[in-house]
C-alpha cells in the first residue's frame, strides 16, 4: 500500500483573519500540488474562510488545532468535531506538545480526542515526540513509543489506518535546530515498525509519519527523501507563502 505524501502546516497562535485570509491565498495562488495533500492547520476563528479559499485546489485542505472530547454541552471555550466539520476542516492536530505542556494534556485525555475525531469522520493528525533530556538519555525510540502505546494502540485497524502520526522531538520545535534525516529517519522506522508488530505490515506501510520540527526549504528535500518520512509538519515556515510553498515543492519534485 503506498502511503499519502503530506505537508501541514501549524500556524499555532498566529495571524489575524485578515493576515491569514492573505496568507492562505498566497498558498493557493502558489502551487498546484499533484501527489501532495498540503493541510493548513489554521487557528479556528479562520476556519471558515480559510476553507473556501482551499476548496479551488483539490488537494489542499484545512485542519484545526484542538477539539474537545465531547460531542457538545457545558465546556465553555472549547470546539466539538462535529463544529470544526462544518466549517469545513478535514483534519485535527491532536497531542501536540504545547498542548502537552502548556495544558497538561494526559495520554488519556488525547486519547478520547483521537476517538472522537475518528467518530466524527475527521482525521487526527497525532503528535508525538520526545524533550531533550529524554534524547539525551537514550532512551527516546521508547519513550515515543509509549506515547503511541498508550494514546493510541487502543483502536482498531480500520481505525488506527486512518490516523495520521506527527513525530516532533521538542528540542527541534521552534529552535531553528533540525533533526538530522538519520535522526528522522531512524525513529520514523522504529514507529512503523511498532506499527507494524500491533497491526500488521499493511497498516503500518499505508500509514504517514510526519516529521516536525524545524522544517525549512534548506532541509525539507533532504528530510523527505528519507524512505520513512512522509512529509512534514511545518510550524514557523507555514507563516510564510514564500517559505511554505518552496517546502510543498521540495516534496512534489521527489
Ligand atoms: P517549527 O517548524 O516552528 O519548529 O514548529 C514545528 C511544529 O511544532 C509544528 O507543529
Amino acid at each position: 500500500m503506498t502511503r499519502k505524501k503530506i505537508v501541514a502546516g501549524n500556524w499555532k497562535m498566529n495571524t489575524t483573519i485578515t493576515d491569514g485570509t492573505a496568507l492562505a491565498q498566497a498558498v493557493t495562488d502558489g502551487v498546484t500540488p499533484i501527489k501532495t495533500t498540503v493541510i493548513m492547520c489554521t487557528p479556528a476563528t479562520h476556519l471558515h474562510t480559510v476553507s473556501e479559499i482551499v476548496k479551488e485546489k483539490s488537494n489542499i485542505h484545512t485542519g484545526a488545532q484542538n477539539c474537545y472530547p465531547a460531542e457538545k454541552g457545558a465546556y465553555t471555550g472549547e470546539l466539538s468535531v462535529s463544529m470544526i466539520e462544518a466549517v469545513g476542516a478535514e483534519y485535527i492536530v491532536i497531542g501536540h506538545s504545547e498542548r502537552r505542556t502548556y495544558f497538561d494534556e494526559s495520554g488519556d485525555f488525547l486519547a478520547k480526542k483521537v476517538d472522537i475525531t475518528l467518530a466524527g469522520g475527521l482525521t487526527p493528525i497525532y503528535c508525538c515526540g520526545e524533550a531533550l533530556d529524554i534524547r539525551e538519555a537514550g532512551t527516546h525510540v521508547k519513550y515515543v513509543g509509549n506515547q503511541l502505546k498508550a494514546e493510541l494502540f487502543h483502536l482498531s485497524a480500520e481505525d488506527f489506518g486512518k490516523v495520521i502520526v506527527a513525530y516532533e522531538p521538542i528540542w527541534a520545535i521552534g529552535t531553528g535546530v533540525t533533526a538530522s534525516p538519520a535522526q528522522a529517519q531512524e525513529m520514523h522506522a522504529e514507529l512503523r515498525q511498532l506499527i507494524a508488530n500491533q497491526y500488521g505490515e499493511e497498516v503500518a506501510n499505508g500509514t504517514s509519519i510526519l516529521y516536525g520540527g524545524s522544517v525549512k526549504p534548506a532541509n525539507a528535500t533532504e528530510l523527505f527523501s528519507c524512505p520513512d518520512v512522509d512529509g512534514g509538519l511545518v510550524g514557523g515556515a507555514s507563516l510564510k507563502a514564500e517559505l511554505f510553498v518552496p517546502i510543498i515543492e521540495a516534496m512534489e519534485a521527489l
